[in-house]
């Protein structure tokens, strides 16, 4: 078995992941500027990095705030892809206010697709997501999120909060895993 970090090419480098940020932080900052209350929602545990980095670089006024989901038979294609919260805001009462979510990567669409209607629902003034990576070959549900770090093609990665069984999460870069070598 070759162990895992023999395993890795590097798909997006560290100075790679501070240009995204930079970039995605000024986009918000240009969008969000007469938005004066908004919250930044991390879905745990994939988006803390990036979060951590991406509000260093935002000049706009935000709170933050953060949920846990998890969708039910990840990685058997015949699941029902059916998602439930399992970690809600602490915020209680989000009317009035503009969420950007925060998540690590879009793969099937059914996360995001769920929790802009479960904000919306909570009464939220407006939902958009920002989204790291995105692997639109993966699509199940049709979602298109609002602000992307970068695409990738469909492989699966880990490092800079994305995990592979719950480890590697604080690799500086993001990587994938050589399938070829077992
Ligand atoms: P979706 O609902 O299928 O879009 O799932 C998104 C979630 O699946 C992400 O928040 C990740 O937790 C997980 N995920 C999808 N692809 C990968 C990957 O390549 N590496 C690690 N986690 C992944
Ligand atoms: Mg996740």
């Amino acid at each position: 078995m070759t162990p895992m970090t023999d395993r890795l090419h590097i798909l997006v480098s560290a100075e790679e992941l501070s240009a995204i940020t930079s970039r995605l932080a000024a986009e918000i900052d240009r969008d969000y500027a007469d938005h004066p209350r908004m919250i930044l929602l991390g879905i745990l545990k994939g988006s803390i990095l990036f979060m951590s980095d991406l509000m260093k670089k935002m000049k706009t006024v935000c709170e933050i705030d953060f949920m846990k989901v998890s969708s039910y038979g990840r990685g058997v294609r015949s699941s029902t892809g059916e998602v439930q919260v399992t970690l809600d805001l602490f915020r209680e009462d989000i009317r009035q206010y503009d969420v950007l979510i925060v998540e690590d990567i879009v793969d099937s669409g059914r996360t995001l697709t769920f929790l802009t209607r479960y904000l919306l629902d909570k009464g939220a003034k407006s939902v958009r997501s920002c989204v790291l990576l995105d692997k639109p070959s993966r699509r199940e549900v049709p979602y298109i999120p609002d602000y992307v770090g970068t695409v990738i093609p469909d492989e699966f990665v880990l490092g800079y909060g994305l995990d592979y069984d719950e480890k590697y999460r604080n690799l500086p870069y993001v990587a994938a895993v050589d399938q070829s070598k077992n």
